[in-house]
């Protein structure tokens, strides 16, 4: 029994979910419902974790995950560490299509196949993500207790303070910037898509939980999708959004399955723990979200509905 469409959305996709839903009023696929959406989020240079504006990583390169799974044949399409593709959500999607024999691709492998399926390069850095680099690069050497301040030792220099950095992601506030979207079309089909520009100054060719099955995405049109945005590493662990559909298809309210999965993420030593969200959607339309920290929502619209509406997700810390 479905619902008709609904399309669901982390933080900052509020902007651009009623493109999602113009689509399925429309009829479209919640294939395309989707992509549509997180290409916007890909677009929008405000947004400092995903697509063009993203944080690069420790050497200042800009590097995308992304991922799509649809619900009732659970295909999986998926790039990590592509540079200099600004839609890594439209790869993701034409690898799902035309490499069926794959599901996941990486860094040069996935940049060969995108330049081979037509997508065009662009610049992803943008001189305001630049400028915040440079700035944490900066503070982190003031921090550095006993640096080498020669200027030939700038490689060491730039070693510790590129270790400086991971540690200062432990007291990052947020709120981490994968978008999450789930879609659920008028055929009752569903899809989950992810897409990030990943942990700022990470390790380069360091790929996240969003472009895994199972840990940042998971769809099965059965019990329903789920998604998780934040500390990649734990949604990993603990495979994230494949434990929430775990939860469902054993009768858990949405509410109840994504705190399920942070309460177990809570319960693991982590050094560089940071906030871990998820949502969910089921194929009969209810929804849920939750936070391991408090004042996180996520974003609902129906067919009735005139713009997003943005629910409180549900704190579960432990
Ligand atoms: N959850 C996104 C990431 O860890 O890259």
């Amino acid at each position: 029994m479905t619902s008709g469409p609904v399309i669901i959305g982390s933080e900052r996709s509020e902007a651009w979910l009623s493109a999602g839903m113009i689509l399925l009023r429309q009829g479209a696929s919640a294939l395309d419902a989707v992509e549509a959406t997180l290409r916007l989020c890909e677009d929008n240079l405000d947004d400092h974790y995903i697509g063009t504006g993203g944080l690069p990583n420790a050497r200042g390169v800009v590097e995308l995950d992304a991922s799509l799974m649809v619900g009732s044949s659970r295909a999986f399409g998926a790039v990590g560490a592509v540079r200099s593709f600004p839609h890594p959500i439209s790869i993701a999607r034409t690898v799902l299509e035309v490499l069926p024999q794959h599901a996941l691709l990486v860094g040069e492998g996935a940049e060969l196949f995108a330049e081979e399926q037509g997508f065009e390069r662009a610049n992803l850095l943008t001189e305001e993500a630049m400028r915040i680099f440079r700035e944490a690069l900066l503070e982190s050497n003031e921090s550095v207790e006993g640096e080498n301040t020669d200027a030939g030792a700038g490689d060491d220099n730039y070693r510790v303070a590129a270790i400086d950095l991971v540690r200062r992601l432990m007291a990052h506030d947020g709120p981490w910037g994968t978008v999450n979207v789930i879609a659920l079309d008028e055929s009752g089909e569903m899809v989950v898509g992810v897409s990030t520009s990943g942990y700022p100054w990470k390790y380069p060719g360091r790929v996240g939980d969003s472009a895994l099955p199972g840990s940042g995405n998971y769809c099965d049109l059965r019990y329903g999708g789920a998604a998780c945005t934040g500390r990649g590493e734990l949604s990993m662990r603990v495979t994230g959004a494949r434990m929430i559909v775990d939860a469902l298809a054993r009768g858990a309210t949405p509410v109840e399955a994504c705190g399920s999965m942070l309460r177990e993420a809570a319960a693991l030593p982590d050094h560089f723990r940071s906030e871990l969200r998820a949502i969910c959607l089921t194929p009969d339309g209810r929804h849920g979200g939750a936070a391991s920290q408090g004042g996180s929502t996520y974003n609902v619209m129906t067919t009735s509905s005139a713009e997003p509406e943005v629910v409180a997700r549900v704190q579960f810390d432990r």
